[in-house]
């Protein structure tokens, strides 16, 4: 898993047993994209991939020469304004007012391993050989600055992972208006663009569009990668499905403002960029400091959808996600939110976990409303000591109770917000994120705590080092109910105003690796309103994320089908939900809630007390089938099959599949029941196609090869005709597992 460097023809090949990325140095000292996608051989010289034709009226570098215009050539890191005119990747305004750059290279170095990025969540090599990094050195003379441009490759993966980094070398300051974490120039534009677009409670629904002259793309302004869109685009070719065809990933390793799009120009060539959103950004470099881009992380497959979703899936779940939970299944748990929101005290939450506990569930967690005065979303946040009229004994007294029952403790914190009526609120009113003269906009009654100060975080580091010392505390949700909004530093200068969504970024991760170095075995979960900051940076301090608050079993289909595009099974925080659902009001049944839910980190989020005999003892064989099978669904391979993003969206269906092959789990979820429907069969994917399979409840034996090719018989059977009175199994809403077992 060669980085070569062709010293005779500038040229860098980046390459694996899967891909190909080449670029090369240009005359003018910049560099040129050559190509990435599927690995092609290596040889020295590509510089006519270049295409360097003479260009009649078009901006040139050199006089004499019409061949070598910016405006047209294929780069990795464009610059605005000398002859390119594309979105360019970074843009930096100087004392006199020019914005003009041009950085040219110097050097590089071709390390093994991957470096980390400081403050900045990021990919990793765990051994230095599974991983190689090049660092191409350029410098800009008239700006005495260094840009650094990083590219790592991964032995087993088909994914680069890219950044950029700016150290300023001279007295007079520089302005960064503009740092994107990549830019890619692809030759063409037959594509479609698929994108993660929603709404809170309606996250990550897969869209998908051809790409068209013009700009086309996605971003967060929210102050958090947002639940509009998801930091992530894919191109993929229109032929592409989840089975088969090219495809190309893009992913952003961050949490806060940003923007991906895809820009075709006249000559019909694709410019992807992604990285920080350069709306508001403005980072003054002084001489010596310097400026570290968040890490993008493109993929390339030619196995479909499906191939660079799991592509990402392996990288992110082994290689992004840290610490003692990465390779651990996660507890299956029960959340008290729907089943009590701020009404309880400790001997509801007793009633709770006890009942759960009785049917296996293994930790129990307390989530909003523990807290100062809170009864309500009015009041309190800020205020991190436990409420004495609802737990007399504190949160210590009430985690030995329930670690008496044999169970984890877990609590909810929301350590970024601040209410009014808050003694945080009052000792600092300067805390808070607000602009001078002007009223702040609530957003669920909360505000923002300036995460730009330092004293801010480390304050909050203090007080959740106290509660965490004091209560025995295995798990963590960390919420985050609101975007920002009258974004304003208190305090600050001018300079300082530009920086503040990212240093507030900067600030949230830093008590994030403060927290776990300390508390390694605590299991986090992130979490804002939902899935509003479901985004791999999120992912590398907590190994898993909610959702969505809506917990509806057929919304959930859709949610968890778009998650899956970037994210493993085992970041997908899922829980069954009572019925009538409390966002739909929907009545599905039991089983096909637990269905929705086992594909992802399972937990309940009702009270167990409610249910009938027959559900609890449904609930129970749920527990049990998911502490039989969490490992294959949690770390085996993930395959869509059908989407409910497409034709009717009645039917939708997922798979996943042991690494040996042995094992596999099928899900077929039926929206509507149909009135004298046709046959159904799903070809299934990635199992072995010379292994037999016992499938499950059938019993029938079939062989890989059938089950891919021919397919797995879903039909209804005699639908139309009254012979059944079971709704559940039969009626709306219904859905099917089936386990397969290779003989
Ligand atoms: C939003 C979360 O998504 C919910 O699960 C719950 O924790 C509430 N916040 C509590 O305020």
């Amino acid at each position: 898993m060669p980085i070569i460097y062709h010293e005779t023809t500038q040229t860098f090949h980046l390459y694996n047993n899967k891909i190909s990325y080449l670029f090369k140095i240009l005359k003018n000292g910049q560099l040129g994209q050559l190509y990435f996608g599927k690995r092609i051989h290596d040889k020295e010289n590509f510089d006519y991939l270049l295409e360097l034709f003479p260009r009649a009226m078009s901006a040139c570098a050199y006089e004499g020469d019409k061949t070598f215009s910016l405006e047209h050539i294929k780069q990795e890191y464009p610059a605005y304004g000398t002859g390119d005119m594309r979105y360019p990747a970074y843009e930096i305004l100087q004392t006199n007012g020019s914005h003009i750059t041009s950085f040219a290279y110097v050097s590089h170095e071709i390390r093994p391993g991957k470096p980390a990025l400081p403050g900045l969540p990021a990919t990793y090599a765990e051994r230095e050989e599974e991983a190689e990094t090049l660092a191409v050195h350029l410098w800009d003379e008239v700006i005495h600055t260094d840009l650094i441009l990083f590219y790592t490759i991964f032995e087993q993966h088909p994914a680069i992972a890219r950044s950029a980094s700016f150290t300023c070398r001279q007295e007079e300051p520089i302005v960064i208006h503009r740092a994107m974490s990549l830019s890619l120039d692809f030759p063409d534009y037959d594509f479609e663009m698929i994108e993660l677009t929603g709404a809170w409670a309606r996250e990550r629904s897969v869209k998908c569009r051809p790409l068209e002259h013009g700009v086309q793309g996605i971003y967060s302004m929210r102050g958090c990668s947002g639940n509009g869109f998801n930091p992530f685009l894919a191109l993929k070719r229109p032929n592409t499905d989840e089975a088969s065809g090219e495809v190309y990933g893009f992913s952003l390793v961050y949490s806060g403002n940003f923007l991906a799009q895809a820009d075709v120009e006249p000559f019909g060539t694709a410019r992807v960029t992604m990285g920080i959103h350069p709306d508001r950004f403005s980072w003054k470099l002084c001489n010596g400091e310097s400026f570290q881009t968040p890490e993008a992380v493109t993929v390339y497959s030619d196995q479909g959808l499906n191939g660079m979703s799991q592509a990402y899936h392996t990288l992110y779940r082994s290689r992004l996600a840290r610490g003692f939970w990465r390779d651990r299944t996660r507890p299956i748990l029960i959340n008290n939110w729907e089943a009590t929101y701020f009404d309880f005290n400790e001997d509801r939450i007793i009633q709770i976990a006890k009942a759960a506990q009785q049917l296996g569930v293994e930790l129990f967690v307390l989530d909003d409303g523990w807290y100062g005065k809170r009864s309500s979303d009015t009041t309190s946040l800020g205020d991190w000591y436990p409420n004495p009229e609802k737990l007399p004994n504190g949160l210590s007294g009430l985690a030995g109770k329930i670690q008496a029952l044999g169970m984890k403790f877990g609590l909810w914190i929301e350590p970024e917000m601040v209410s009014y009526d808050s003694d945080l609120y009052r000792a600092h009113p300067d805390w808070m994120l607000a602009a001078p003269g002007r009223r702040s906009s609530h957003g669920r009654n909360q505000y923002v705590l300036d995460f730009s100060k330092k004293e801010v975080v480390d304050y909050l580091f203090h007080l959740l080092d106290r509660i965490f010392s004091e209560a025995p505390v295995s798990y963590i949700k960390w919420d985050m109910n609101r975007c920002m909004t009258e974004v304003f530093s208190q305090g600050a200068g001018p300079d300082y105003q530009g920086t503040v969504p990212h240093r507030y970024i900067l600030g949230v991760y830093d008590l994030y690796q403060r927290l776990t170095d300390k508390y390694p075995e605590i299991l986090f979960e992130s979490c804002a309103s939902g899935g509003a900051r479901f985004d791999p940076g999120m992912l590398y301090y907590a190994p898993q994320c909610w959702a969505s608050d809506d917990t509806d079993a057929v919304e959930r289909i859709k949610i968890q089908y778009g998650t899956s595009m970037v994210y493993p099974l085992s970041s997908i925080g899922a829980h069954v939900s009572a019925v009538p659902n409390h966002q739909l009001l929907r009545n599905t049944p039991l089983q096909t809630r637990a269905n929705v839910a086992y594909f992802g980190t399972f937990g309940y989020e009702l009270d167990l007390n409610q249910l009938s005999e027959r559900e609890t003892e449904m609930v129970k064989e749920q527990v049990s089938f998911m502490k039989q099978h969490r490992e294959l669904i949690q770390y085996g391979d993930f395959y869509r099959l059908i989407s409910p993003f497409e034709g009717d969206g009645n039917r939708t269906s997922w798979m996943v599949v042991s690494k040996d092959r042995k094992t596999a789990l099928v899900a077929y979820y039926r929206i509507l029941r149909q009135m004298n429907g046709g046959y159904s069969r799903i070809r299934l994917q990635g199992l072995d196609p010379q292994s037999c399979y016992t499938v499950s409840p059938s019993n029938i034996s079939q062989y890989g090869d059938e089950l891919m090719n021919l397919g797995l018989l879903t039909s209804d059977i005699n639908s139309g005709e009254f012979y059944s009175h079971d709704l559940e199994k039969d009626g709306d809403y219904a859905s099917r597992l089936y386990l397969l077992t290779a003989e």
